[in-house]
C-alpha cells in the first residue's frame, strides 16, 4: 500500500541544526522549513494518488474530464459535491461494483483487489476533482 499521509507536524529534514541558533531564529527557520515542506508536499500527494488510482485498474475505465468506460472524476465530483454522504456511498460502490447511475454499464467490483484503506483514498481524491 502507498503511504500518502505526510504529516506537517513531524520533526522537518530541512530544519538546520539547533545549536546554529538563537532561540528566536530556531523558532521562524522551523516555521519556514515546515511551511515550505507543507507546499512541496500537496503536488507530491496528487501524483501519489493519480499513480495509485492508475495502479489499482481505475484509470482504464476512467479519465479526469472526458467519459471513458465509466464516467469522468470531475463529473463525478461536481454530481456529489453537495452530497455529504457522497464518501460513504461511494466508497462501497467502488467496492462492489454496479450501474445505473452513470448509464447501463457496471462497473465492476474493486474488493478485495483494492484495499478498503485505498478505496477510501481515491473516492477522497475523485470527490475533491
Ligand atoms: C471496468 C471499468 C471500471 C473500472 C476498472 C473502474 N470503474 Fe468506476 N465506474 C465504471 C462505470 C461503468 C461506472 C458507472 C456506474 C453507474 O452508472 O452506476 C463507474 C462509476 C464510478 C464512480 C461513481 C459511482 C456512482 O454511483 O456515482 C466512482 C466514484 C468510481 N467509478 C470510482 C472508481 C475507482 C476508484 C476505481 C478503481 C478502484 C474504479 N472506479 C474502477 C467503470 C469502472
Amino acid at each position: 500500500m502507498v503511504n500518502l499521509k505526510l504529516s506537517c507536524d513531524s520533526p522537518s529534514p530541512l530544519t538546520p541544526h539547533p545549536s546554529l541558533l538563537t532561540p528566536h531564529s530556531r523558532m521562524n527557520k522551523k516555521f519556514i522549513a515546515l511551511a515550505l515542506l507543507c507546499l512541496a508536499a500537496s503536488p507530491a500527494l496528487a501524483a501519489d494518488e493519480q499513480k495509485l488510482a492508475q495502479e489499482s485498474g481505475c484509470m482504464t475505465c476512467h479519465a479526469m474530464d472526458k467519459r471513458l468506460i465509466g464516467p469522468s472524476y470531475k463529473a463525478i465530483a461536481a454530481k456529489y459535491k453537495e452530497d455529504p454522504t457522497a464518501e460513504a456511498v461511494l466508497s462501497r460502490k467502488v467496492k462492489e461494483g454496479g450501474a445505473g447511475i452513470w448509464g447501463q454499464i457496471a462497473m465492476p467490483p474493486n474488493s478485495p483487489r483494492v484495499s478498503d484503506a485505498n478505496i477510501q483514498i481515491l473516492v477522497k481524491w475523485i470527490l475533491a476533482q
